[in-house]
């Protein structure tokens, strides 16, 4: 059998107070340990689907950090861009060399955990503390999220 790769791992330490955070994140990395272990007929739609699940995964927290004007907004959105940005040059460049590919993934992989730990958690800290975030759901404030985008 083929050696299995697990470049980030599921935790109580990856865990904030959100409920549907922490299950994005477990999608997550999930998604990101099968793209390291890529198999050949199911790379492209694992990418795709990886694609997609992050674009929504941020705008959920970017959707709740612009409707209580979380004081580190911009901050966080800049790291979700980076991340975002690591996906494209997969996509570009690198589709088919599965060593590039599986370079690129772990860096991110380790990007991911920190930014999980350190820029997540001191995001659901603060709303849980200073907003009723716990009562609402991301999906409300996606209108607001997409007029922050048009005028930022
Ligand atoms: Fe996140
Ligand atoms: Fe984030």
């Amino acid at each position: 059998m083929q050696e299995k790769f697990t470049v980030l791992k599921w935790g109580n330490n990856l865990s904030t107070g959100l409920n549907w955070q922490n299950e994005q994140h477990k999608t997550l990395v999930e998604q990101i340990n099968k793209l390291v272990n890529q198999e050949d007929d199911t790379l492209d739609d694992i990418l795709e689907f990886t694609k997609y699940y992050t674009a929504t995964h941020f705008r959920d927290e970017e959707a709740m950090m612009v409707h209580y004007d979380y004081p580190a907004l911009d901050a966080h959105i800049e790291e979700h861009g980076f991340f975002v940005n690591s996906m494209q040059e997969i996509f570009k460049e690198n589709q088919k060399d599965k060593i590039k590919i599986r370079k690129i993934l772990t860096e991110l992989s380790a990007w991911l955990m920190w930014h999980i730990k350190n820029s997540d958690k001191e995001q659901a800290d603060w709303l849980i503390k200073n907003t009723n975030i716990k009562n609402h759901q991301p999906t409300e404030f996606y209108e607001e999220l997409e007029n922050y985008r048009r005028n930022n």
